[in-house]
Parts: structure tokens; sequence; C-alpha cells
């Protein structure tokens, strides 16, 4: 059997929780929930809801990501990509309550760029993301001493994907990097290349590495070969100082779990299956995935474009399970099937459920505040400079 010895490999120091059980303070996402939740069988769960936000009324400002439980949709006041409800969140100065129906890092943000008046609220702390949790502040600060090591430090640009701890966030602000979503990567890239500084040859991509590849080989027309895998578990990222100088691109080794599952035959079984089929994938896919596709787009491109297709053609959708299903009974005329056969719901964005929702809603309306998201003040500094910077990009 092979060993983690002889594979020059550490284990990882964050073993992912038992969802919703137990904490972990190395973990993006957090604790038990406290408190009683209502019991997922209560029939008047939908009408407890209701009377609570009613009650609230213009105090509390729900977002809901595309990613969401149908259940939870519904009582969402804005739905979108984590990009729009970024923006969207800093939007609502007037809300006491911003209810964040998302996942941890989102959440994060949104306290971020929020005034200290508002509470930002989760309504389950362990809606986590595993790609988040995937890049930790000791692992990425080693990496930096390691491309320090390299000399090559002086002249890369950290971009980090908005599906990253707040620490993340502010080691990226800290070195003069921006934050992107899987909306603007594009800018973001061509921003580091172009106006990241005098540092300016490289880019460090956390922690999704599909996104950092596609988005250089597919946008911005760099090969493969720029792109080089930084593996947190191996000493000095599994690379030499002569790979680190020669890649355009270090792309950290994380990846989405739910979009991690399609691949090159679930693209060749739809195309056999239904001929004429457009393949539409998130890009957090594998770049084989991405390469075979005929689009390729984030949540809200998703959307856009099968509002804008015609009537009668046929599309497969390569993301989350809640916002496809939700998709093809928006558009019943027009063919819209999962692109894997395999289910494949986003297991912690699934925490969040009408539960969850009244138990927060209820205890907002009791003038109890549970669940609050805050980011300490030197980390929200230099987070914050680096989504400025994103939400500044032509
Ligand atoms: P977007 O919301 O940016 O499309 O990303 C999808 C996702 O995986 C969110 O966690
Ligand atoms: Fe994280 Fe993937 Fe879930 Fe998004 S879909 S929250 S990236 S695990």
């Amino acid at each position: 059997m092979t060993t983690t010895e002889t594979l020059d490999v550490q284990p990882t120091p964050l073993a992912l929780l038992l969802l919703g059980r137990e904490a972990d303070p190395r973990s993006e996402r957090g604790v038990n929930c406290p408190g009683d939740l209502p019991a997922p069988s209560d029939p008047d769960l939908v009408e407890r809801a209701r009377t609570a936000k009613a009650k609230l009324g213009e105090k509390v400002f729900i977002l809901g990501h595309h990613y969401q439980r149908d259940e939870v949709i519904e009582f969402a006041d804005v739905t979108g990509d984590s990009f729009k409800l970024a923006r969207d969140a800093a939007g609502r100065p007037e809300a006491e309550y911003i209810v964040f129906c998302g996942v941890h890092f989102m959440a994060e943000s949104a306290d971020i760029l929020t005034s200290e008046a508002q509470a930002v609220i989760l309504p389950d702390l362990a809606a986590g993301c595993s790609m988040a949790d995937m890049a930790t502040a000791e692992q990425v600060a080693e990496c930096w001493d390691v491309l320090t090591e390299a000399g090559v430090a002086d002249v890369t640009v950290p971009v980090s994907y908005m599906n990253s701890s707040a620490d993340i966030k502010a080691f990226t602000g800290r070195h003069g990097g921006t934050i992107c979503t899987s909306s603007n990567a594009k800018r973001a890239l061509e921003w580091a290349f172009a106006e990241g500084g005098p540092r300016q040859n490289k880019v460090l991509f956390l922690p999704d590495q599909h996104l950092g590849r596609n988005t250089a080989v597919r946008d911005l027309g760099f090969s493969p070969d720029d792109c080089v895998l930084y593996n947190p578990h191996k000493p000095n990222g599994g690379l030499t100082a002569e790979q680190l100088r020669a890649a355009k691109m270090i792309l950290w080794r994380g990846h989405c779990s739910v979009h991690g599952r399609f691949s090159l035959d679930s693209v060749e079984d739809v195309r056999a299956r239904i001929p004429g089929v457009n393949v539409l994938v998130h890009p957090e896919c594998k770049h084989e995935v991405v390469a075979a596709a005929d689009q390729v787009g984030s949540t809200e491109y998703i959307i856009k474009a099968l509002d804008a297709a015609p009537a009668g053609s046929a599309w497969a959708i390569g993301t989350e399970l809640n916002l496809v299903r939700r998709l093809a009974k928006a558009h019943p005329d027009k063919q819209i099937v999962f692109l894997d056969k395999t289910v494949c719901f986003c297991s912690t964005m699934n925490r969040i459920d009408l539960p969850h929702l009244v138990w927060t809603l209820e205890s907002l309306a009791d003038g109890k505040v549970v669940n609050r998201i805050q980011v300490d003040k030197e980390t929200e500094h230099f987070a914050k400079l680096a989504l400025e910077r994103m939400l500044a990009l032509p």
C-alpha cells in the first residue's frame, strides 16, 4: 500500500467537518447551530416564514444564491451569483439585518462590504464551501514564502476567487491583488497582467485551479503549459524554483466538489443522447469539459443564455442541480437537462433549508441576532482592499 510518506505528501490539516456538527476553527465554516430548530415536518413553516418576514419589514434583506433550494429562494428579496449578491448586499445600507442564504465566504464578503451597524446572518453555520476550505491562511503564507525563496514573489500578483475565506482575501489585498468571481475572472486577470503594478508578469490564482486555468487558456490565449499547479500538501508546492520562474499562472490545487463531477464522458454521452444539444457549463468545471462545451459561463450567464435561447432548443447544463431544475421548470418550451446522470447538489448550500430560515427570521423578529458572521477589523481592512479592487474592475 502507498503511504503518505512514500508519496512525500503531508496529510491535510483540515479534515472536512461532519456536516453541521462539531467545530473546526481552521475551517472557513464553522460550528453547531445553536437554538431549537422547527421540525422539518411542521406544516406551518411557510406561513411562519411569511409572518416573521412581514414583522421584520424593511429591517431585513434576504439574499439567495442561485444554488439554494426552491423553498428558500421563495423568500429571497434578490437572487444572484456571488458577484451580484456582493453588490446587492453593499447596496442596501438601510437594512439592519442581511440574511445571506448562500455559503460562509459569501456572508463574510457581505459583512466586509456592509456597515458596522448591519448584521450579516448565515442561517446555518455549517453552510461552508469545500473549495474555500482547500486554501488555509497558513498554507497560503507558506506558498508566498516558497515564491519569495524562488525569487518570484516580487513579480507575482495574487488573484483570489470569491470562493475563499476572508483570511485569503486579506492576504490578496495585502499583496496588491484582487478578488474575482466567475463572471469577471477574465477582467481580473487582464488587470493583474496589465495594471497590477510593476509586479505583473505572474499570477498566483487561488483557490480554484479550474477557473484559473480555464480563464487563462480560453480567455487570455495562454497555453496550458504556461500554468503550473501548486499543491499545498507537498513540500514547495511540488514545484521547483525553475518551474515557478517559467510559469505565468501559478494555480492553487483546489477545486469545486460539485463542478468537478462533470466529465468528458458526460459531455459525449449527452451529445449522443440528444442530437444538436448545446452544452453549457460553469468555468469551475475541469478544462477538458470546458474545452468540449459549446458555451461557458457563470450562473448569471447561464440564466441569461437560457432566457435568450429559442423555443425548441436543447441544452445540457453543467452546474448545480437546484438551479438547473428551476431553469427547466421556467422554460417548458426548451429541453433543459442536467449534464451528468448523477444527482449533483452542493451539499453545503443545501444546509440552508426552511427550518433554518424560519428559526433565523423568528429569532430576529424577537430581537435576537443569531449566527452573525463578523470578520475582524484587520482582516476586513485588507480583504476590503481586494474586494474593492474587484468592484472597480472595468
Ligand atoms: P457563481 O455564483 O460565481 O456563478 O459561482 C458558483 C459557485 O460555485 C458559488 O459557490
Ligand atoms: Fe463551494 Fe462548489 Fe458548493 Fe460553490 S458549488 S459553494 S464552489 S462546493
